[in-house]
Formats: structure tokens, C-alpha cells, sequence
């Protein structure tokens, strides 16, 4: 029972640290999972239910439905078993239904589509609003304001929690330390997934530069609470969304140069919007789908949907320049290209308006953007009689199932480690047919855990100097990646695109540690002065703004081993640094998740530690089983693939392949793309490379029959 009571993995690692081997515990958490080596078994419990008696109650919502027997796949046509849910609703009516708390809204009666809706209302029939954009994340902990309701969070003892900028100086310095395995491309998908997933309100991710006149005039109504010079402005301290990161006396680099501030706005609420009844906590929106569902490509509404379409062949809007088709121009570039030198530079226009934010970034987002028109292209000439609107819905579906595809079996097992997903029924290696795992009790909205602390650890990840590589994998160059951001123009100069999209396979990621690369702790979005932002100082920021539960309750709710003391840190971290913690927190309550979560030691099998592995293996739980149209799923027969339409995008789904169709003209890639090349992984032509049969799609064929 007590073991079910929390996440399988979760339990094992108690369990052996329960049973004496607390030196270096995280070494045998996968590797006791499931295989030859798992030494213990729930009957050995004696220690492991002393453990779970001593501790406090864990706070973590029921999760019975992770890895739980309950939680079956059904063989096509079998009822449904009612499995344990992962994260129960409150009943219907009562004060704390989401319904009534949230800002999004759905249509008052959903109709039963083949096709997903641009918003994802409806995707869950009973809670129509569910993973809408324009609602607030999920959450695992409860809030930790100040007040309780929104207030900047304090330590216990009711002083300023630590500085985050002196925090990211002395935990998370600059220190260049390569994965030998995974490369940029591992790095560079995560972005792209999170985009797809989740947008924090209200925090323009770009702003005009005071330089420039014409965009100050028209975005007058931006927020700004430190200026482009690092000074604080009046609404610093007149402006409660205003919450600017203070630079420490001792910096090193920006006392020097007399650096008052970063900017920071805090994210839109339930609270700001009028939603929350008077003395519930505020809830952070999120404005795009939760949905795995490409939103950062078609858009999470049917305004942002409608200029990026051109309503012939289901395809979307491009612009032919060069003989190579881009996205069509953002009219908004003076804000969207804040560092472009000229409105006639590109400055794209996609489903989503981080597109220019990195070259790296829209390099794949132009890969998906043409892998949409491929597909259209491809059931236009298998079906000629299909009109518009059907070959962009079909093409559409396929996509996002690819998409998902990729996700699930080629990119999510490098880091929530294969075993463990296979053990949480995150993924079913070799299965043939459906997986009908869909439960419609499960909230898939994305957990602000996740999105403000877990999944934003992989920022870690980020190389500063990005390579270009040629077709015979030498170096041709390399770009510095504050020169380039929010400035596409890169990707339109002489052979450009294709030379970073090989950099990406060919260029190994940064390690999963706690160094950060200087390009984003000192020069973020440094437009045209010589430093920037500190994107580590933000991230711990918004976890404060989020009130984001302790890194001692969200252990807890992870049935983790809740630790009492600074000492007890010492099971998943470095003593090094929690030495450094103790100097710098009051106490151990203090400490923060989204700092001490990536101070952990990496579960083996995996890059994150058991805090954030426990977060990430339950988002992606929630993302798969709460989507009704998961591409697995065969229970809706409206809605399923036919099941040689499913072998066929499990047989020709990857990232080696997506590259290779929409590249400019790439010729061979490694079949598992996200791994650099080596002995057993080497280059090969991309025909060589599986492909989903499209064929499938004919009407002629069985496109209908199920
Ligand atoms: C060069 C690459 C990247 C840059 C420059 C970048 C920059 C940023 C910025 C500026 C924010 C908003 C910060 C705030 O104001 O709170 C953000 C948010 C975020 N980033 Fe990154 N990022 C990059 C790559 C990645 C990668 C590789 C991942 C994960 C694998 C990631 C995950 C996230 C997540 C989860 C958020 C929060 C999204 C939301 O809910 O709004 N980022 N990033």
C-alpha cells in the first residue's frame, strides 16, 4: 500500500536507501528497476516501512495511476478498466473545481472531431477546458507566497530569501564540461517540446530597445522594471508585477560596470485576471495548449492560426527567397527581432512567438513548419479530390503523431532514462496495436514543477558557440549565440541553415551539471551592450514568483526521503555544495527547487536527479495519458489511426528523417539524431533512413476502414 502510495521509481530509491546503502543512493536507482540486479522486493520492507513511518506524510497527490497495475494497456475492444488516476479532480461543484478557477474557456457543448482544435478545448470531453491556453499550470506542492495568496515568497524566519543572481554566481558558474554521448540536438528538441507545452503569461520574451523610437511608441504599454542601462525604473517600486533581480555588490561583472538590475516581470494570474475568488493563492497561465500537439507550429488559437495558413493544399504560409521556403514575415519585427539592424531583415512569423529567439530554435521550427507542407504535399497527390481544409486537418494529425513518436521512444528515454519509462508505462517498446491508456481523469495541464523548475534544469545543456558543419562534417565556422539572439537573419546567409542543422547532430551538448554557460548567465538577449541577463538568476526568480513549493516539500510530495537538516541534503548532493547552501540559506526549509533540484546527483540511466526525475517522469505521464488523442490511442475509433497507419509512423518516425526531408539539402545523417555520430552510429544517405509510408492516407486504400 505504502509503496503504491507514490511513484514506483520514487519508492525503489527509498527503499534501498532505507536499506543501508545511503553513500551514493542515486547509483542504484534505475539499476535496481525491473532488472537482474534489483536486489529488494516490497516484502523486504521492514526498513523501507520504518523509513516511510518515521517521515512526515507525503503532501503528493495521489499518483496511484503511475506504473500502477490498474493502469493497463486494453487490447482493442476490451471495456476500459477504470484505472487509479494521476492526479484526482476535485469532485464537480465543489469550490475547487478548475472550472471555475480558470481563465480559459472552451465552447459550452463539445462536439465529438476527428481532428484536435487549434486550443485543445474539448480534447477532454467532460472537462472541456482542460490543457486550454490561458489557464494555470498544474501544480504538485502547494503555494509557498509570502502571504499565501501572492506575495514574494520569504524565508521561515520572515527574511529575504537569498539574492538569485549571488546564487547563480556561486552555484552555478561557467565551466565547460561536454556529454560524450548526446548531442546540441538533444538540447535543441527540448526547447522545441517545451514550446509546445506551455508559455508563461504576460512576460514579453523580448522588448524594445529605448534606441529605437518607432518601437517604444507603439509597445508603450510594456512593462519594463529595470532599463535597458540596468537602472530600476519608477515602476520598480510603484508596479506590484515589478519584482527586478538586484545585482549584488560583489559581482563581478556587473557592480563593475555600475548594473543596478535585470528585468523582471512577474507572470499573469488567476489573481491579476479577477478569476480566484479574494483569499485563494494566485495561480500563474500559462497562454499555449499543455497539449503535445505542435501548438508552437499551427498556434494555440484560431488568431494566431489563420496568417500562418494559406488556405491552398492544407499547407502552411511560406515565403519563397533563395529557391528556399521560410516562414512568412512577423509584421511585428521592431518587438519580435528587437537586435535586427534593419526592418527589411527576416523575422518570422510561426505558432508561436519565441520562433526567433535562438538560431538553433528556428532552425527546427522551419524544419516542422516544412515537414507540415510535405506531408500536405504528398496527401494532395494521393488524394486530389481533398480540399483544403481536410489535407491541413490530415496532414496535421500525422504530424503531431510523428511528433509524438520522436518524443516518447527517440528523445524523452535519453533523459527520463528508458528504463524508467518503461516501468511508469511512459512508453511500450515493441508493442504492436493500440495502447489504450487514455484517462480521461487525468489533468494534462503542464505542472509548474515542471515547467519553472524541472524541465528548465536542461538549461544546462546550452553550448555558447554554436558550429557550422559542412556536408563532409568539418567545421566551417562558429557563431556566438548572444550575437544571434532574437535575429534570424542568420539562417538566410549563403548555405547557413543546413551547416547549423548539422552542427546540431554533429556538436555535443553541454553535460547535465551544475555549470552554465556564461552566453546565457552573462549575456542574454545582450542586444547591443557588452552583458546581458542571467538566465539561471530568472529561472530561480520565477520560481519564486510561481510560489513554487520548497525543495524539502517537493521531495516530500515525491515520496522522497524528506530531509531535516542541511546534513541530510548530503544523500543526492555534493558536500561541497551543500556547504554552500548552508552559507547561503537560513535553514533547510529554505532551500529552494529549482536550485537545489539541479545541484542532485544525475540518476544513472538519466540527466536529471531524482527531485526533477520524479516531476519530469510525471508531467510526461500526465502529457500522454490526459491526451485523448494521444497517437497510440485506439480506443476512439473516430479518431485512431487505422493500425498499419500506426506501425507505419512507429516504423518511419525520426529525427534523422525530419532533418533530412526538410533540410535545404543535407544528404546523409545518423540514424539516431540526437547522438553524435560514432562507431555505431555513423552516417548513412538519408534514403537509407525509414520513412513513414504516406500511403496509408489514400482514400482508396483502408484510410477509413478501422
Ligand atoms: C539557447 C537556448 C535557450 C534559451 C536562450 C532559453 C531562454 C529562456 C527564457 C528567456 C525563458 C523565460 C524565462 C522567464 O522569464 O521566466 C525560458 C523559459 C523556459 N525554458 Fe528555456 N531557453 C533555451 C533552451 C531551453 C531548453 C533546451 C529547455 C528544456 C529542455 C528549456 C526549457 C524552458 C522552460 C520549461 C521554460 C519555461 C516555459 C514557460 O512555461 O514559459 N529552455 N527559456
Amino acid at each position: 500500500m505504502i509503496r503504491e502510495a507514490c511513484l514506483l521509481v520514487i519508492c525503489s530509491l527509498t527503499h534501498e536507501l532505507a536499506l543501508g546503502n545511503p553513500q551514493n543512493p542515486v547509483d542504484t536507482f534505475l539499476g535496481s528497476i525491473g532488472t537482474p540486479g534489483y536486489k529488494f522486493s516490497v516484502g523486504d520492507g521492514a526498513n523501507f516501512a520504518r523509513l516511510v513511518a518515521s517521515g512526515p506524510p507525503s503532501q503528493r497527490l495521489s499518483i496511484g495511476g503511475f506504473g500502477s497495475p490498474s493502469a493497463q494497456i486494453q487490447a482493442q475492444g476490451e471495456t476500459p478498466v477504470q484505472p487509479s488516476f494521476s492526479n484526482p479532480p476535485p469532485p464537480l461543484g465543489s469550490g475547487r473545481d478548475p472550472a471555475t478557477q480558470t481563465c480559459g474557456t472552451a465552447p459550452p457543448f463539445c462536439t465529438r472531431t476527428r481532428y484536435r482544435t487549434i486550443d485543445g478545448s474539448c480534447n477532454n470531453l467532460v472537462r472541456p477546458t482542460w490543457g486550454v491556453p490561458q489557464t494555470p499550470y498544474g501544480r504538485l506542492v502547494p503555494f509557498n507566497y509570502g502571504d499565501g495568496i501572492s506575495s514574494w515568497p520569504v524565508a521561515t524566519s520572515g527574511q529575504p530569501l537569498p539574492n538569485p543572481r549571488e546564487l547563480s554566481l556561486r552555484l552555478f558558474p561557467d565551466k565547460q564540461l561536454v556529454d560524450q554521448v548526446w548531442n546540441l540536438n538533444a538540447q535543441q528538441w527540448g526547447q522545441i517540446i517545451t514550446h509546445d507545452m506551455s508559455l508563461t503569461a504576460g512576460v514579453a520574451q523580448t522588448h524594445c530597445s529605448p534606441a529605437n523610437a518607432t518601437c517604444m511608441k507603439m509597445h508603450k504599454d510594456q512593462l519594463t522594471c529595470c532599463d535597458d542601462n540596468g537602472r530600476l525604473t519608477p515602476d520598480a517600486s510603484s508596479n506590484p508585477t515589478c519584482a527586478p533581480i538586484l545585482i549584488p555588490p560583489n559581482d563581478p561583472v556587473h557592480s563593475r560596470i555600475g548594473t543596478q538590475c535585470m528585468n523582471f516581470v512577474r507572470t499573469g494570474n488567476t489573481r491579476t485576471r479577477g478569476c480566484t475568488p479574494l483569499n485563494a493563492p494566485a495561480q500563474p497561465i500559462s497562454t499555449v495548449t499543455a497539449y503535445m500537439d505542435l501548438s508552437l507550429v499551427y498556434g494555440s488559437s484560431a488568431s494566431q492560426a489563420r496568417p500562418i495558413r494559406s488556405f491552398q493544399g492544407g499547407r502552411l504560409l511560406t515565403v519563397l527567397r533563395g529557391g528556399r521556403e521560410w516562414p512568412p514575415q512577423d509584421p511585428n519585427i521592431t518587438l519580435t527581432c528587437e537586435s535586427a539592424q534593419s526592418p527589411n531583415e527576416p523575422c518570422y512569423l510561426t505558432g508561436d512567438i519565441r520562433v526567433n529567439q535562438n538560431p538553433q530554435l528556428t532552425v527546427l521550427q522551419i524544419i516542422l513548419m516544412r515537414e507540415h507542407n510535405r506531408i500536405a504535399d504528398t496527401l494532395t497527390n494521393l488524394n486530389p479530390h481533398w480540399d483544403d481544409e481536410t489535407i491541413f486537418q490530415e496532414a496535421r494529425r500525422i504530424h503531431i503523431a510523428e511528433f509524438q513518436h520522436i518524443n516518447y521512444y527517440e528523445y524523452l528515454p535519453i533523459f527520463l532514462g528508458y528504463e524508467n519509462m518503461v516501468k511508469n508505462k511512459l512508453i511500450y517498446p515493441g508493442i504492436k496495436g493500440y495502447v489504450n491508456d487514455y484517462n480521461p481523469n487525468v489533468d494534462p495541464s503542464v505542472l509548474d514543477e515542471h515547467a519553472t523548475a524541472a524541465f528548465r534544469h536542461f538549461h544546462t545543456l546550452i553550448r555558447g558557440y554554436l558550429r557550422l558543419i559542412s556536408e563532409a562534417r568539418s567545421l566551417l565556422g562558429t557563431v556566438r549565440l548572444s550575437d544571434w539572439f532574437n535575429r534570424p537573419l542568420l539562417l538566410e546567409l549563403s548555405t547557413a541553415f543546413d551547416d547549423l542543422a548539422r552542427g546540431l547532430t554533429v556538436q555535443a551538448q553541454d553535460f547535465s551539471d551544475q555549470f552554465w554557460d556564461s552566453e546565457i548567465t552573462q549575456f542574454l538577449f545582450k542586444r547591443n551592450n557588452t552583458f546581458g541577463g542571467d538566465l539561471r538568476a530568472t529561472d530561480i526568480q520565477r520560481g519564486r514568483d510561481h510560489g513554487l513549493g520548497s525543495y524539502v516539500t517537493t521531495r516530500a510530495a515525491c515520496g522522497l526521503p524528506v530531509p531535516k537538516s542541511f546534513a541530510d541534503l548530503l544523500d543526492f548532493i555534493s558536500e561541497e555544495n551543500v556547504q554552500v547552501l548552508q552559507s547561503m540559506y537560513q535553514s533547510v526549509l529554505d532551500v529552494e527547487v529549482v536550485v537545489a533540484g539541479s545541484l542532485e546527483h544525475n540518476v544513472p540511466g538519466a540527466q536529471a536527479g531524482p527531485t526533477f526525475l520524479c516531476i519530469l517522469t510525471e508531467q510526461f505521464y500526465r502529457t500522454r495519458v490526459g491526451d485523448r488523442f494521444f497517437y497510440e490511442n485506439g480506443a476512439d475509433r473516430d479518431i485512431a489511426f487505422t493500425p498499419s497507419q500506426l506501425e507505419a509512423i512507429r516504423h518511419g518516425s525520426s529525427m534523422a528523417r525530419i532533418l533530412c526531408d526538410n533540410a535545404d539539402g543535407i544528404q546523409a545523417m545518423q540514424p539516431r539524431a540526437f547522438e553524435q555520430i560514432n562507431g555505431g552510429n555513423r552516417l548513412v544517405s538519408c534514403e537509407q533512413l525509414p520513412f513513414i509510408d504516406l500511403t496509408l492516407w489514400q482514400e482508396s486504400s483502408d484510410f477509413f476502414k478501422k
